[in-house]
Formats: C-alpha cells, sequence, structure tokens
C-alpha cells in the first residue's frame, strides 16, 4: 500500500513482469490508487495472486511474454478489447544474466537483449496509436547499472544502457504528440532477482557500504516515484531517468572513509 495518493484513477495502466519483485508491488500501487490494471507476465497464476481481491472492471492478468512481438500485439489488443485503450506502459519485465562477456554464450547475450531492451521495443511499437490517442506515458524500470558498469554484468548493463537510450530517443521522438517516456533507475533491490545474494546476509555488506541510505532496497521503493510519472503533476517531465537507489550513484565509487 502507498502512503499517499497518486492522481491516476481510471487509468488504464498494463505493468509487464507483474507476477513478482517490483512489478507486483508497482501493480498494487496502482490499483490502491485507482487505477484500471493489466498485470502482464509469462506465468498466469502468480498474475492473478498479483490482481487477487480487485474487481475484475478494475483488473486483468493476461499471460504475454514481452520477447516476442505477436504475443506483445495480442496483450496489447487484449487490454483495449478489455478497458477501451492505454494511458500507462511499465516496462518493467527484465532477466539478468551475469558473467564476463567472453564467457557468456551468444545464445544467453540475445536473450537479454531480446527480454530487456526488445520488450521495451515491442511495447511501444504495438501500443503506439494507444498512447499518441491518450497522450499516455512510458516508464521503464531501468537500474543504475544504465548509467554506469559494473563488474561482470556485460550484457545486464549494456542492456540497460540500451534501455535507457530508447527512453530518451523515445521521448523526442514524442514529445510533438503529448506522450512522455521516463524511467526510473533502481540499485541493489530485494528481490527474486538478486535472491542468490541478499539471502545470505553476509554477501551484504559491500553493497551496504556504498549505500548512502544504509540499506538495499525494497521491492515497494519504487511504487511512489512510478505512480508519481504517471500522473498530470510530472506532466512536463519526459527523457528523466529517475534514481531511485539510496544514493548509490551519487558516489563516484571511492571507498568508504
Ligand atoms: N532487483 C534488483 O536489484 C534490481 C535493480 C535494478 C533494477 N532492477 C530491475 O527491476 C525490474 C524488476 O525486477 P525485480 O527485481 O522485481 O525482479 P523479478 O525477477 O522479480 O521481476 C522480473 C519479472 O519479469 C518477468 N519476466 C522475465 N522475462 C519475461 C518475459 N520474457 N516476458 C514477460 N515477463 C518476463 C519475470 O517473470 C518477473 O516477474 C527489472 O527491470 C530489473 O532489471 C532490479
Amino acid at each position: 500500500m502507498t502512503t499517499n495518493t497518486y492522481a491516476v484513477e481510471g487509468r488504464t495502466v498494463i505493468i509487464t513482469g507483474a507476477g513478482s519483485g517490483m512489478g507486483r508491488e508497482i501493480a498494487r500501487g496502482f490499483l490502491d490508487n485507482g487505477a484500471r490494471v493489466v498485470a502482464a507476465g509469462r506465468r498466469l497464476e502468480p498474475l492473478e495472486e498479483t490482481i487477487s481481491g480487485a474487481a475484475p472492471e478494475r483488473a486483468v492478468a493476461i499471460t504475454a511474454d514481452v520477447s516476442d512481438r505477436g504475443s506483445v500485439d495480442r496483450l496489447v489488443a487484449e487490454t483495449v478489447g478489455h478497458f477501451g485503450g492505454i494511458d500507462v506502459i511499465v516496462s518493467n519485465a527484465a532477466i539478468y544474466i551475469g558473467g564476463e562477456l567472453a564467457d557468456l554464450p551468444e545464445d544467453q547475450w540475445r536473450s537479454e537483449f531480446a527480454v530487456n531492451v526488445d520488450g521495451l521495443y515491442h511495447l511501444v511499437a504495438a501500443a503506439s496509436d494507444h498512447l499518441v490517442a491518450s497522450k499516455g506515458s512510458v516508464t521503464a524500470i531501468s537500474s543504475v547499472s544504465g548509467l554506469a558498469g559494473d563488474w561482470g554484468q556485460a550484457a545486464y548493463n549494456a542492456s540497460k544502457h540500451a534501455v535507457n537510450g530508447l527512453i530518451r530517443s523515445l521521448a523526442l521522438d514524442y514529445g510533438d504528440r503529448g506522450v512522455r517516456f521516463n524511467a526510473v533507475a533502481p540499485a541493489f533491490t530485494a528481490t527474486d532477482m538478486t535472491s542468490g545474494i541478499w539471502k545470505d546476509e553476509d554477501n551484504l555488506g559491500p553493497f551496504l557500504n556504498r549505500i548512502a541510505l544504509g540499506r538495499v532496497g525494497r521491492p515497494g521503493d519504487v511504487v511512489g516515484p512510478v505512480l508519481f510519472l504517471s500522473t498530470d503533476d510530472a506532466s512536463y517531465i519526459t527523457g528523466s531517468i529517475l534514481t531511485v537507489d539510496g544514493g548509490t550513484s551519487a558516489s563516484t565509487g571511492q571507498p568508504h572513509a
């Protein structure tokens, strides 16, 4: 539950990767604030859990693989069939594949881009006319890994830099039609994606040393910023990459004194 209220009532919002982590929290945040929610992802069961308790006229779960254009076309068509249009897209679905470049099989490199970058491309290409009609907005869940480099994360870093670049380009290209594009950039957040690290507290020290606010991110930390970017209060914000990282990216990278 978000602590503030955000003026998104009645807006139709697609959230991808809504069956877990940040996507689930974002979907529930929109529901709490009166939006009409399409929870999208690959498996129906977790999506239905995300929207459980919501009235059918307020929420629907639709399976879609964002790496597949046909699947995203169907998601968009079903959304419009159900709710009549699209006001907001939150492109949240992503995968993390670590490892140094030379050790990374080509199919894994391609998968990283197919989900993280093509996913955003497919959503915008498929929903473009509807976003123009509603003068809507798109928020990508990017990462601080799209602002600088990390050791052993070549594919993920490159994909998130591409997301940030795409968001900026789209902001320019659609500005004259009133569609806004922004990204939210979290840092290390305790979700399924990072469970291999945070479930063992001994691993967290080096992360905590670099976070000004002294704790790792929670999936709910991005909810308020994403909701805000979807309101008219953010009507003059486009092409922004908003860090939600506890101050991680405020550092030059030099060690804690
Ligand atoms: N957890 C972190 O530390 C962290 C930090 C910065 C940014 N992020 C970003 O936050 C976003 C949410 O990740 P999370 O941490 O909640 O992890 P998560 O693994 O819980 O969420 C990712 C979701 O995307 C879905 N997904 C994956 N491939 C898909 C596909 N092809 N089609 C549709 N859905 C697909 C997954 O099923 C999952 O529900 C991602 O964009 C991630 O890159 C995460």
